[in-house]
């Protein structure tokens, strides 16, 4: 905000004014409860830590849309359901084996999927819609990626899970029982997180009445910042920089060294979660295990001491994205797709989110407080 102009300006009058919407609710929801105090999350009744040990990424889909568990038969139809969709329209696979191959992957991401709603089923309902994007974001993604090394597309496969056929389409080869667990899990630790600034731009987009394929066409752009979701390849960058540094790498004195300079570290901070966000407990477990496993010790040991340097520092706790990128990297991602793996799980927040908008619509529209002048006079082009 133009903090001079607002001299002028009795701010009582305006009392709902908030840079950021901080603390504001603007909906209800059954989707997901965040407790940023004491570091809990639940998604439609069913505590993170519970999903994480039990849940598969398309229970936990079936859970966001229908808000209660699937029974054998309701999972077995979701699975075939979102099998049959995995394919893509031949314009779409095109466009992804055309398109400039240094493309950042979230802006293929993002255009293939609005390019999806030219190509949806024309009796296609909300639901059919959330299965077909559940389905298809995996093989934009390793489309694109396999595209962009001058690789073969891999079609997608008509059985398996979403975190089987990812790896399958991405690597060319079927993965292991390990590797794909460690994707379902990423896919439910990443599935919904209340109004953060990907799921408020959806339901915003839904709200005008508009589709699904817009608002999740919007979701994605939001996403894909570094302050939201693009924050765990900006996490990896970082511990590239610092592998590039060989021997001198000192994660302390860069950690206090960006504190100094005021920068942001990446992977830090939230504006809900005060304390360890529940979703980095799981994840750093994980990195730990898998970082000892493939000989990534050093990138585990060099978050733990920047996570010990900020909270010695600032009091600030690592955030999803900080952990998930070592894990993605342990397992052989390159690091600027991991914000689409993110996208991949999150879209069935989304979805869900929709599908709750518009039971209960109603228009998303603030107020901007106006701080430029008033009454200026009008002055001619010639004399400007
Ligand atoms: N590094 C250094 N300082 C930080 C960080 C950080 N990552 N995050 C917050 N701070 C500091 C701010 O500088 C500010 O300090 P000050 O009071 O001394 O000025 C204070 O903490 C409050 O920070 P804000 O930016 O006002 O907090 P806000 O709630 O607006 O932002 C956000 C939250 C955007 C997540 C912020 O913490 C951030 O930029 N983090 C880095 C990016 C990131 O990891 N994003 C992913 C978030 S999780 C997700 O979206 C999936």
């Amino acid at each position: 905000m133009a903090e001079k102009n607002l001299q002028n300006i009795d701010l009582s009058e305006y009392p709902h004014i908030n840079r950021g919407l901080d603390g504001i609710v603007a909906f209800s929801t059954t989707k997901s409860f965040i407790d940023g105090q004491s570091g809990d999350l639940i998604y439609s009744g069913y505590h993170i830590d519970i999903l994480a040990e039990n849940a598969t990424f398309e229970e936990v889909c079936f859970l966001l849309w229908n808000d209660r568990l699937p029974n054998k038969q309701e999972l077995h139809d979701l699975n075939s359901s979102l099998r049959k969709q995995r394919g893509l329209p031949a314009p779409v696979l095109d466009y992804i084996k055309n398109t400039n191959k240094s493309a950042e992957p979230m802006a293929v991401l993002r255009s293939a999927v609005s390019m999806l709603a030219d190509f949806q089923d024309d009796d296609a309902d909300d639901t059919a819609n959330a299965i077909a994007l559940t389905a298809k974001m995996p093989t934009i993604i390793a489309a694109f990626n396999r595209a962009r090394q001058g690789k073969d597309i891999v079609e997608p496969l008509a059985d398996g899970s979403t975190a089987f056929n990812f790896l399958y389409m991405l690597n060319g080869e079927k993965p292991g029982e390990a590797a794909e667990r460690t994707m379902d899990l990423c896919l439910v630790l990443h599935a919904e997180h209340g109004m953060n600034a990907s799921t408020f731009t959806a339901r915003t987009v839904c709200a005008t009445e508009s589709d699904m394929f817009s608002a999740i066409t919007g979701a994605i752009g939001a996403l894909k910042g570094p302050l939201h979701g693009g924050a765990n390849t900006a996490v990896m960058n970082t511990l590239l920089t610092l592998k590039e540094q060989g021997e001198d790498a000192d994660p302390v004195a860069f950690t206090k060294g960006k504190l100094e300079r005021k920068e942001k570290l990446m992977g830090f901070g939230h504006r809900v979660y005060k304390t360890f966000d529940p979703r980095a407990f799981h994840l750093r477990k994980m990195s730990k295990a898998l970082s000892e496993e493939t000989g990534h010790e050093y990138l585990y040991n060099w978050s733990e001491a920047m996570v010990k340097t900020m909270k010695e520092e600032k009091n600030i706790d690592p955030n999803v994205d900080f952990f998930s990128a070592t894990v993605y990297y342990s397992i052989g991602i390159q690091p600027d797709l991991y914000t689409c793996i993110f996208a991949m799980s999150r879209i069935s927040g989304w979805t869900a989110h929709f599908f709750e908008q518009k039971a209960n619509n109603r228009l998303i529209r603030p107020r901007a407080l106006y701080v430029g002048e008033k009454n200026l006079e009008w002055t001619p082009i010639e004399e400007r």
